[in-house]
This record gives structure tokens, sequence and C-alpha cells, in this order.
């Protein structure tokens, strides 16, 4: 399947309706996104970038196959679960909401956007969306590590890149404290499923099991024992399906040593912000969290 898939090219940084769109998302894409038409049994994965999206991603896709598991966990997780907002790459020249028009049901789809820029289908109930949260500190560090770590993200230093990712001007994807809050309101809606990576950390089987449920399915134990098994860190990481960074389409792309598929833990910020950062996205979530019911361990 990957023999039509040309290598990994992106674009420039760029902004629309206020949000600042890194690449590999695509303005002729993005613009598409909200008059998007959407199907009964399509799933949006909507998560803040290094939220656990892949993961999810992979859970989907493995619930979502009937048969052999191992082959379809050999295709790249950017082809299984295509982003809108970006071209497609399989040579069609077309902006993915377009390609994805003749794409068979059921459709997988990612996307990076604030709630309020889905497609507008699937604000009013259409489709299903998972949205997979994250506690900020290990996000901020995660998404410093990938900025480093491949060739076509632009990256200043750690400190550089913090400080862009709370100003509300600057964070790429939208500011987390505007975004999360936003989808957290709609947990409720019918269609959305919301998820927490920290959730997953402690229970993976349990968490497959309630978005097997959510998708409508049920799978056998044996089934959810072998979806869990490609769906381990260590499985993710060994496969250059899912950690992408090994992936012969990002050839040229990744600096020598990053994986994409990194360290995976909860708390891993205690070892790359200072007590200063801490204390400064403390004192912005404080703020910006009061009275909105979610809660994360800063363990
Ligand atoms: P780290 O950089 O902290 O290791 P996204 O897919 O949204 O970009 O998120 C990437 C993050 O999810 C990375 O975090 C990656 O290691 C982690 N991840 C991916 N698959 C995982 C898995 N199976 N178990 C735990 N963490 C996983």
């Amino acid at each position: 399947m990957s023999d039509n898939i040309t290598p990994v090219t992106f674009g420039p940084v760029f902004h629309f309706k206020g949000v600042r769109f890194f690449p590999t998302a695509d303005r002729r894409a993005v613009e598409l996104v909200e008059s998007f038409e959407v199907r009964d049994d399509d799933v949006f994965l909507s998560g803040y970038p290094k939220s656990g999206n892949t993961w999810v991603q992979q859970i989907v896709s493995l619930l979502s196959t009937e048969g052999d598991l191992s082959e379809v966990n050999k295709i790249p997780i950017f082809v299984r679960v295509p982003w809108l907002g970006t071209m497609d790459k399989s040579g069609s020249g077309k902006p993915m909401p377009k390609f994805l028009k003749d794409a068979p049901s059921p459709r997988l789809i990612k996307t990076h956007m604030p709630y309020h820029m889905l497609p507008r289908q699937t604000r009013e109930g259409k489709g299903k969306i998972i949205h997979c949260v994250r506690n900020v500190k290990d996000v901020v560090v995660s998404w410093h590590k990938m900025r480093e770590g491949f060739e076509y993200l632009p990256s200043g230093t750690f400190d550089e890149n913090f400080q862009e990712f709370i100003n509300p001007e600057q964070a790429a994807f939208g500011f987390w404290w505007d975004v999360v809050p936003e989808y957290w309101r709609h947990k409720d809606d019918t269609n959305m499923l919301f998820l927490k990576f920290e959730d997953l950390k402690r229970d993976l089987r349990g968490n497959v099991v309630k978005i097997a449920n959510f998708l409508g399915k049920t799978p056998s134990d044996q089934r959810i024992d072998e979806v869990v098994s490609y769906c381990t860190f260590s499985a993710m990481r060994d496969n250059d399906a899912t950690n992408i960074s090994r992936n012969e389409l990002f050839k040229g792309q990744r600096k020598e040593g990053f994986e994409f598929v990194r360290k995976g833990k909860v708390g891993d910020w205690k070892n790359s912000l200072s007590p200063e950062q801490s204390k400064i996205l403390d004192d912005i979530h404080r703020e910006k969290m009061a009275g909105v019911d979610l809660t994360f361990e800063f363990e």
C-alpha cells in the first residue's frame, strides 16, 4: 500500500481563523474542513498534538479491521487515518477533504482542529468524534522533542518553544487552554468520546473496550487481547507504521536518534521542565482551568 505514497514534504507555517498551523497542515485543505461532508459512520480523531493521537488512532484502526490485524498493522498510520487538514500524499494532488470524498466507509480521519473548526456536520451530531487529552506538562515536553526531532518542523531552543506554547498568538494548532476546555464542554455530546492519555496508561485494555463500545463494536475477549498486543508502547515503538520517525516515507526528516514513539510516560516533564517553567504552567493552568472540572495529576 505504501508503494503509491510519495515521501512526505511540507509547506510553510500559516494562520487560519486566528489559529497558527504548522506543517504538515496545508491551507488548501484546512479551508475545506468546515464544509467537509460527513458520513454517519465517519470517526474523527481530534486530539491536541502530543496527546496520544497516534495511540488512539492505532486502537481505532485495529478495532475497525475485520480479519488479519498483522497486515493492517504494517500500513503507515497516517495512511490508515489520514489527516483532514493536509494534502493527499498518494499522488492525487488533492486536498484531503476532496480526496476523502471517494474513500470507502468507514473513514477514520485525523484532525488537529479546535472544536469550533471541526466539520460543521460533526458539531451537529453526525459521525463520531474521539478526543484524547494529556496533562499539559507532558504535552509541552513531547511537543518540543518532536519539533527538535523532525527537520520539517520549525524549532527553537526548549525555552523558545516553551514561550511559544504559552502564547495564545503563537501556539501551534491553538492555545492548549482554549482547545482542551472547549472540547471538554462537549464531552457529553452523544457523538463524542473524551479520553485521557493517563487513563490509557493505567488501563489500556479497559480503554480499548470503552472505544469499541463507543464504536458500536463487540469484539471477543481474544480479539481485544490481540488489539491490545499491537497497541502497547513497545509494540508501537518497534513498528515503523506507528513510530513514524522510523518510516521510510519520513526519510531525511528525522534527526539522528529521534523516536516519535519516544517514552510514552506520565510525568516525564520532570526531566525537562525547570522549576520556573513548571510554576509558569501551574499558574496559567490554575487561572485558565478555574471552573473547568477536568483534572490531571501533575505527577
Ligand atoms: P512522548 O513524546 O512523551 O513519549 P501524538 O501521537 O499525539 O503525537 O502523541 C505522541 C506521544 O504519545 C509520545 O509521547 C509517544 O511516545 C506517546 N505514545 C504513542 N504510542 C504510545 C503507547 N502505545 N503507549 C504510551 N505512549 C504512547
